[in-house]
């Protein structure tokens, strides 16, 4: 087995950020590790092209990991999917518009953006994802086999 194949064993992830389904730990985990290293090259001074290629990135995985949590939750037939759908699709707008004043000519500090995003980011996961992942647990018996 890899190291990539078991995410927590590569760098370790607080326990309420982990939901018990390996994708979506995975996916968890590699957004974090973006928004740690925007973070780092921002302090860095890191060329504002490479940052804005980089928030590219991370507005595409945040598109596939939201679709793949929902798709998930849709398999299990997770009761509160239109809600959760609903904080996604607002997260995704929050992200696409903080980027577009980042990119408008004299942009602010990026550096808050970033801080900002990867709050909202955890905040979603201990307080939104962790109600599928109980429920997923201990309403439909879910167990990964990794
Ligand atoms: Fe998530
Ligand atoms: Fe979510």
């Amino acid at each position: 087995m890899s190291v990539d194949a078991d995410p927590h064993k590569a760098i370790a992830m607080p326990e309420d950020l982990r939901v018990g389904v390996p994708t979506l730990d995975r996916q968890h985990l590699e957004l974090d590790r973006l928004l740690r290293e925007l973070e780092a090259g921002l302090q860095g001074g890191a060329a504002s092209l490479e940052l804005a290629d980089r928030i590219q990135v991370l507005q595409a995985l945040a598109e596939e990991h939201y679709e793949t949590e929902e798709a998930v939750m849709a398999a299990y037939a997770y009761p509160h999917l239109g809600p959760h759908h609903a904080e996604h699709e607002a997260l995704l707008e929050r992200i696409h518009s903080e980027f577009q004043v980042f990119l408008a000519p004299n942009p602010p500090l990026i550096q808050g953006f970033i801080q900002d995003i990867r709050q909202v980011f955890h905040q979603h996961v201990r307080r939104v994802d962790q109600d599928y992942a109980t429920y997923l647990r201990d309403r439909v018996g879910y167990r990964p086999l990794a």
